[in-house]
């Protein structure tokens, strides 16, 4: 069992679906936790290897390509490219990232499986499938929706339930309905290969529950304990499906293997792919017991981690076991779920270039509010919020002080120092206490509490300054002021090495202003160097490291949100069904005519009625209308209308409505006119 000082640490992070771009869920969730650890143990001397690359099979990606009408490949193709350049644009340092669709993965994925098969560690066995008699196809994974027979839920999937997170099989779904044709499917019998899971059930026992993950975290270990307590079945590892990685094995024509059986192998075949590209040997990251293996995942995908992968590995024999599954639970959007369909996301791609150069914000913002122990919620408002009032006044600002002062008292050098007094020693002595600290949190995976301690030390050179007030003492005491100076010159290199694995654009900058370099394994030398900037050294001159984000900026990102939000109403309004029949005839009797609003005033003593003058072509006539929630009197006067001429009249609070206008609703309640063009004149009829 790796120790807590391994020689290797193999970093594996979720690889993404390839049905559409990254969003910040899966940033807070995944990526960002996952970079932060593996920058820090790279500047601590860790051997690190962080691999990833696009999750390119499955069913979603089939039925996006069906929606859009081109190929699952050209969806992946799409995708793939933008995922790709977003991750490296936002400095995610993967030292891989590959996709399922590459060669060196289907050989691998492809080899796993042959292997297994050769050793008997499938079990073979002909079901009856779920099958779309409409479509000819058969029916798995979220092909199929239906009730799940766990928590009830109705919108469930064919492999899992995303209310309760229990994977389940398609046939198990109670009133299942084909995602393709919407039909109710039929069965029908296939040949499948299984993974016996029942048989790797006290050895997961073992491994997990008697075993050390107890360290692992709360949501973790619990979701892994309660499915081995309610007991394992057997998992089909194959589909009847046409895109993915063919069966290797007899009787496998037209079969794939399934996406959560050739997924995580990307894993490994993206450390053989870093492995080629870089001359090195790709086994002991996988088989050496000195290597520490880490899967940074979403809490939805926590069984295929913990329980699946973990038996594939162990079926297989040469391979080591996960040290640590650190899954997050999941980020909200203003109140509301994340979703890719529903276009209520915050795109990854589309931050990089609304708020340029700004990558570090986000950083800073999804770590502040990670979802590391329940749900958490982002919101614009707390984006802009801790930017400017974390970012810009604690963090910047210190920094810049410094910066300028530094310039301005010595021309950019740092200051020699003098003695130090007692508040200089305490101060540097919480410095070089700094990396520790922080350092511990980020080895129990608790981020958002190490990013806290990382702005602490932001906090004490602004504390420093402040009790120590350099611009004063520069008016009595030269040498006191060289020794204030050069303490917080000492603050702010340190701060430019700490903030690396959080805001790693942030270090790069700093260093530069501070013209500052140590080596790469910098994170001790802060507790054990004397000093980071000798005394004549040249700084550089001074530069905003985050500027405020201004509430025009918040409210444009707040309407997109609304406009998707509008957008999903209209799309998901659903019709009323279709009134009873009427004939040719029945229609020529209504008498409609183009008209145009020429008066209006509200009926006294009603919140609902207008009574308009409306000149029908025909004639000018009274109608009364019940729009007064919708419109003012005022703002209808000159609206072209659609009129029902020949409805006979009727009275209303006394006075006689001759016709009635045409309206229509959108889908939150508000009344619209159905108004014809401009060209037509009043009268026109409409047949
Ligand atoms: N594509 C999956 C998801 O987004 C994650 C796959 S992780 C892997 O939920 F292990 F399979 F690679
Ligand atoms: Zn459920």
């Amino acid at each position: 069992m790796s120790s807590t000082n391994p020689k290797r640490i193999t970093i594996t992070a979720a690889l993404p679906y390839t049905n559409g771009p990254v969003h910040i869920g899966h940033l807070a969730g995944v990526y960002v936790p996952a970079d932060i650890y593996a920058r820090y143990q790279r500047m601590v001397g860790k051997d690190v290897l962080f691999v990833c690359g696009s999750d390119e099979h499955g069913v979603p990606i089939t039925l996006k390509a069906k929606k859009e009408g081109i190929t699952p490949q050209q969806v992946v193709d799409k995708y793939h490219e933008i995922i790709k350049k977003s991750f490296s644009e936002f400095g995610i340092s993967f030292d891989n990232y590959s996709r399922t669709s590459a060669k060196i993965h289907h050989e691998t994925a492809s080899e796993f499986f042959k292997k297994l098969h050769e050793d008997g560690k499938f079990t073979e066995q002909i079901t009856e499938q779920l099958y779309d008699e409409e479509a000819g196809q058969f029916l798995a994974d979220r092909f199929v929706v239906g009730t799940c027979p766990k928590c009830g839920y109705d919108e469930s999937y064919g492999d899992q339930c995303e209310n309760c997170g229990t994977s389940h099989n398609a046939t198990d779904l109670i009133n299942p309905k084909s995602a393709i044709s919407g039909s109710k499917p039929v069965t029908k019998k296939t040949k499948h290969w299984f993974l016996p899971l029942d048989q790797y059930e006290s050895w997961l026992k073992e491994w997990i529950v008697k075993g050390h993950k107890k360290d692992w975290k709360t949501n973790v270990y619990g979701q892994c304990k309660s499915w081995i307590d309610d007991g394992l079945r057997p998992r089909a590892v194959t589909r009847d499906l046409d895109w993915g990685i063919p069966v290797p094995a007899e009787g496998g024509e037209g079969k794939v293997l399934y996406v959560w059986f050739d997924a995580p192998i990307g894993y490994i075949s993206s450390t053989r792919e870093w492995a080629e590209r870089e001359g090195k040997d790709w086994e002991p990251y996988w088989k050496d017991k000195d290597t520490k293996l880490l899967h940074f995942i979403g809490k939805d995908n926590i069984v295929f981690h913990c329980i699946i992968f973990p038996s594939m590995l162990k079926a297989e024999g040469s391979y080591i076991l996960p040290d640590n599954v650190p899954a997050n639970e999941f980020l909200n959007l203003e109140g509301n779920k994340i979703s890719t369909s529903k276009n209520w996301a915050v795109w990854l791609h589309e931050y990089l270039q609304e708020f340029p150069g700004q990558q570090d914000v986000l950083r800073y913002v999804l770590t502040a509010n990670a979802p590391e122990s329940k749900d958490n919620d982002f919101t614009w408002a707390d984006f802009q919020a801790r930017n400017n009032n974390e970012l810009v006044a604690i963090f910047g600002n210190f920094v810049n002080r410094v910066v300028v002062l530094t310039n301005k008292y010595y021309d950019g050098h740092v200051p020699k120092r003098g003695e130090f007094t007692q508040v200089d020693i305490d101060t540097l002595k919480e410095l070089k206490a700094a990396p520790d600290v922080i350092a511990s949190s980020i080895e129990r995976y608790r981020f958002r509490e190490a990013q806290g301690k990382l702005i602490d030390v932001a906090r004490l050179g602004n504390k420093y300054l402040a009790d120590e007030e350099p611009w004063k003492t520069i008016k009595t005491d030269e040498e006191r002021t060289q020794t204030i100076m050069y303490v917080a010159l000492q603050i702010a290199s340190a701060l430019s090495v700490l903030c690396e694995p959080f805001l790693p654009h942030t270090a790069d900058r700093l260093k530069g202003i501070l013209r500052f370099a140590l080596n790469d394994t910098s994170w001790k030398d802060i507790s054990e160097k004397e000093e980071l900037l000798p005394g004549g050294h040249q700084i550089g001159p001074s530069e905003l490291l985050f500027s405020k984000i201004e509430d025009e900026q918040i409210q444009e990102q707040l309407d997109k949100l609304e406009a998707s939000k509008k957008a999903n109403e209209i799309m998901n309004a659903s019709a009323e069904p279709q009134k009873e029949t009427i004939t040719f005839e029945d229609f020529t009797k209504l008498d409609m005519r183009v008209g145009t609003i020429i008066s209006a005033e509200k009926m006294p003593k009603t919140k609902k009625l207008l009574v308009l003058k409306v000149d029908t072509g025909i004639d000018t006539r009274t109608i009364v209308s019940g729009i007064a929630e919708s419109f003012s009197a005022e703002e209808v006067v000159g609206k072209r209308v659609t009129v029902l001429v020949n409805l006979a009249p009727r009275p209303l609070r006394g006075v006689d409505s001759e016709g009635m206008i045409l309206m229509t609703e959108t889908p939150d309640g508000k009344l619209v006119f159905v108004n014809p063009d401009d060209d037509v004149p009043n009268g026109a009829s409409i047949s």
